[in-house]
C-alpha cells in the first residue's frame, strides 16, 4: 500500500519508535522493528501508584536502557489519555506541534480521515471542560488522589503546559456514519462487518500527525487514540493472524470506554464503539460497598456473595448502553437494586461500611454487579462473533485489552465460548498504552508486517530496565550492618525453596521488573500455599484487608494436575481456574474454590527454578505469589526499595539476584 514508506524503512538498521503515554500509569517505551525493547513506568520511579505523566528524565532512562540516543529515534507515538488529552512538563523539555506543516515530516503516514461528530452532537470533551478539571486539581492538589498521581509535577503544577489536539481529530469521539448504532447489543449480529472491513477507512481515523521536540530534537510522530493503542498492544502481541478485538476500560464516558476491531495480518480496522460503560459501572459499585473506586477489590469480594440482586434488565439493553450521563447508570442500578434488596429482606445497615464489607448486602451487591458486567461482556462478544459469521469473516481468536480485561473470571468465561485462542497481554491496563501506540503506528499506519510469533507463546512481561550486578552490590552496601547478606549464586533457588518449606515469607527480586499490575515472579512476595494461616499472615504483611485473596504460581508443566476449567498456559495471571484439591492449597483457594493462576514456564528462568526446587522438596509445584510492595505503593523497582520493604515489614527473607538478605536483630 505504501511502497515509499516500506522502501525507506528497510534501508536502515531497524525502525525505532518512542512510545509515550502521559496519562495515569504514565510510561515510556521503545520498540525496534515492532519488538519491545523496554517499558518504564513513571510510578516505579516516583513511588506514587498510577502516577500521571512523564518527564525528560524518564525518556533518557529508556534511551540509556536500550543504548540509543534521540538521534536514533525515527518516530514518536503518543497515546491519548481519556480525561486528560496530554500534560506536558516544561516547554523547554518537551513540546508538541500540530500545525499542518507537521504532516510534511510524515510522508509515510496516511493523512487522518476527519471523524464526524457523534450524531447527537455530544462532543463530551472540550477545552472548557478540560480547563475546568485542571483548575479543580490545582486547587485541591494537597488532598486529592488525582493530584497525588500528578506527583512528578507537584512543584510546578501551575507551570504545566497543557496541549489539546485539534478537535474532532484525536478525541475519544470518533463516529463513522457507517458504524452501527448499537442501541441494543442484540443488533450486533446485523453489523455489516464485511463492508466496514473492505472500506478500511476507520483504520485511519484514530491518529493525528504531530511533531514532538524533546531537548531540542524534533521527531515526527502521531497521536494514537487511547483504545486503538489498547487494541494494538493486545493483537500485535497475540501471535494470531486474525482476530476480533475488544477493548474496554474504566473511562469516565461510555463513548470512549471501548472499541471493537477486526484484525488480519498487520491491519486493524475499528468497526464499532461498544458504548458500554462496564468499567465505570464496576468502579462505582466498588465505591458504594466501601472499596473506593477499586475494581480489583470488587473482583476479590464478588465470590463472597451470591448474585441474588442481579437484574437481567441491565443486560443487552439501553440501560447500560450509550448512556449520556455515565454516573447515572451506576446510581440508577444501585437505587433500583437496593430497593429490591429491601423487599427481599436484606438488612442495609452494613451497606458501605468497610469493617462489614463481607456482610450479605455488600458481598451480594458485588456478586450481582460482577454478573451484570460478565453477562454484558458475553453478549458483546457473542454478538460480534455472530456478525463475523453472518459476514463470512472467520477469525482465529479473541484479543482483549483495557483495564476491564484484568477481570480473570470474565476472561475465563470468554475462553469457554470456544471462539479460538483468547489472548490478554500482561499490560492490558494503561501501562500498555505507550507500547500500543508505537505498535499501532508501526504495523497499522506504516503497514509493516508483524514478526511471526507462535500462538500461545508468551511475550516477556519483564520489560523494566536492567539491574546491573554492581547496582545490586551498591544497594545492599548502603544498608551496612543492619542486614546480613549471603551470596548464594546457583544455590539461590534451593535455599529459597528451603525457606518457603520452613514457612518463611520471602521476597523474590529477579532481573527486569514486570510491566502491568501483576507481579509475575520478578518482584514477588511468596509463601507456602499449603498453610491456611499464610492467607491472613501475608495480608497483614502487605497491610491489606484480611479477606483479600492470593494467587498461585505453578510450574507450567504441572498446572493441569492442580487447576482445571481454564486455558493453559496462563503466564500473566489473567485467567481463573478451579482448584482441584482445595484442602491441599488453602492459602490460594478463594472462597468459591477458584484461583487466579499464573503458569511458569522454563523460559522464565530463576522463578521456574525456585518452583521446581520447592516441588522437589515438598511435592508441591505451587507457591503463593503476590506483589512486592506495601499498602498503596507501586511494585518495588530498585533493589534498595526491596530491602527497605524487608526492613519495615514482617517479611522474613529477601532474595535479590542471587543474594539472600535478612535483617540483623
Ligand atoms: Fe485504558
Amino acid at each position: 500500500l505504501y511502497p515509499r514508506a516500506l522502501s525507506q524503512l528497510f534501508l536502515h538498521n531497524g525502525v525505532n519508535i518512542l512510545g509515550l503515554h502521559f496519562g495515569h500509569d504514565g510510561a515510556v517505551a521503545i520498540i525496534t522493528d515492532g519488538i519491545v525493547r523496554t517499558v518504564l513506568l513513571t510510578e516505579r520511579i516516583t513511588r506514587v501508584k498510577h502516577a500521571v505523566g512523564i518527564d525528560r528524565a524518564l525518556i533518557e532512562r529508556a534511551l540509556k536502557a536500550t543504548n540509543l540516543t534521540l538521534n536514533d529515534i525515527d518516530y514518536c507515538a503518543i497515546a491519548t489519555t481519556q480525561t486528560i488529552p496530554i500534560i506536558l512538563s516544561r516547554k523547554d523539555e518537551i513540546s508538541l506541534d500540530f500545525s499542518a506543516a507537521t504532516a510534511a515530516a510524515l510522508p509515510h503516514i496516511p493523512s487522518p480521515i476527519a471523524a464526524e461528530p457523534y450524531a447527537s452532537g455530544n462532543i463530551w470533551l472540550s477545552n472548557d471542560t478540560f480547563d475546568f478539571s485542571m483548575r479543580i486539581w490545582k486547587e485541591r492538589r494537597a488532598a486529592s488522589d488525582t493530584a497525588k498521581r500528578l506527583s512528578i509535577y507537584r512543584d510546578g503544577l501551575d507551570d504545566l503546559e497543557v496541549v489539546m489536539p485539534p478537535e474532532n481529530v484525536v478525541s475519544p469521539v470518533q463516529w463513522r456514519e457507517q458504524w452501527p448504532d448499537l442501541g441494543r447489543l442484540s443488533t450486533l449480529p446485523q453489523m455489516k462487518l464485511k463492508d466496514l472491513w473492505a472500506a478500511q477507512d476507520s483504520r485511519f481515523v484514530f491518529h493525528h500527525p504531530c511533531t514532538i521536540t524533546i531537548s531540542g530534537k524534533t521527531i515526527p510522530g502521531v497521536f494514537v487514540d487511547h483504545q486503538a493503542a489498547h487494541a494494538a498492544d493486545t493483537y500485535y502481541h497475540s501471535g494470531l493472524s486474525s482476530a476480533l478485538i475488544l477493548c474496554y476500560d474504566g473511562a469516565s464516558q461510555p463513548m470512549s470506554a471501548g472499541l471493537l476491531c477486526l484484525a488480519q495480518g498487520n491491519t486493524i480496522v475499528p468497526v464499532a464503539r461498544p458504548y458500554t460503560w462496564l468499567g465505570g459501572f464496576y468502579n462505582c459499585v466498588a465505591n458504594a460497598v466501601s472499596l473506593g473506586y477499586d475494581a480489583g477489590k470488587l473482583m476479590g469480594l464478588a465470590p463472597y456473595g451470591v448474585p441474588n440482586l442481579f437484574d437481567p434488565a441491565y443486560v443487552e439493553t439501553a440501560r447500560i448502553l450509550r448512556p449520556m450521563n455515565a454516573i447515572g447508570i451506576a446510581d440508577r442500578w444501585l437505587k433500583e437494586t437496593l430497593e429490591r434488596a429491601k423487599k427481599l429482606g436484606y438488612s442495609l445497615d452494613a451497606l458501605g461500611k468497610r469493617a462489614q464489607v463481607l456482610e450479605p448486602i455488600n458481598a451480594d451487591l458485588a456478586a450481582s454487579a460482577h454478573k451484570t458486567f460478565e453477562e454484558n461482556v458475553l453478549a458483546l462478544i457473542r454478538g460480534v462473533a455472530a456478525a463475523a459469521r453472518n459476514n463470512h469473516m472467520p477469525f482465529d481468536g479473541i484479543c482483549l485489552s483495557g483495564g476491564c480485561a484484568l477481570s480473570c473470571p470474565t476472561n475465563t468465561l470468554i475462553a469457554g465460548e470456544n471462539m479460538g485462542h483468547v489472548f490478554v497481554p500482561p499490560s492490558c491496563d494503561d501501562t500498555g498504552l505507550a507500547v500500543g501506540a508505537a505498535l499501532w503506528m508501526h504495523h497499522n499506519l506504516l503497514s509493516v508486517p508483524v514478526p511471526s510469533r507462535p500462538v500461545g507463546e508468551p511475550i516477556s512481561p519483564y520489560q523494566g530496565a536492567d539491574i546491573a550486578p554492581a547496582d545490586v552490590e551498591q544497594a545492599l552496601a548502603r544498608f551496612g550492618d543492619s542486614i546480613r547478606v549471603e551470596h548464594l549464586g546457583k544455590r539461590t533457588s534451593i535455599a529459597a525453596a528451603e525457606d518457603l518449606t520452613a514457612d518463611k515469607v520471602i521476597g523474590w527480586f529477579e532481573g527486569r521488573s514486570e510491566i502491568g499490575p501483576r507481579a509475575l515472579g520478578h518482584r514477588s512476595l511468596l509463601a507456602d500455599p499449603r498453610k491456611a494461616a499464610n492467607w491472613p499472615r501475608v495480608n497483614e504483611i502487605k497491610g491489606r484487608e484480611k479477606w483479600r485473596p492470593f494467587a498461585p504460581a505453578v510450574l507450567e508443566e504441572k498446572a493441569s494436575a492442580h487447576f482445571s476449567g481454564m486455558p493453559f498456559p496462563s503466564p500473566y495471571m489473567l485467567f481463573t481456574g478451579d482448584v482441584l484439591d482445595r484442602s491441599a492449597l488453602p492459602a490460594i483457594t478463594h472462597t468459591d474454590g477458584t484461583a487466579r493462576v499464573q503458569t511458569v514456564s522454563r523460559k522464565t528462568g530463576g522463578f521456574h527454578d525456585l518452583l521446581a526446587a520447592f516441588d522437589a522438596q515438598t511435592g508441591c509445584p505451587v507457591v503463593m505469589n503476590t506483589s512486592l510492595n506495601g499498602p498503596g505503593e507501586p511494585i518495588v523497582e530498585a533493589p534498595e526499595e526491596a530491602v527497605r520493604f524487608l526492613m519495615k515489614s514482617d517479611m522474613d527473607v529477601l532474595y535479590v539476584d542471587g543474594h539472600r538478605v535478612t535483617k540483623r536483630s
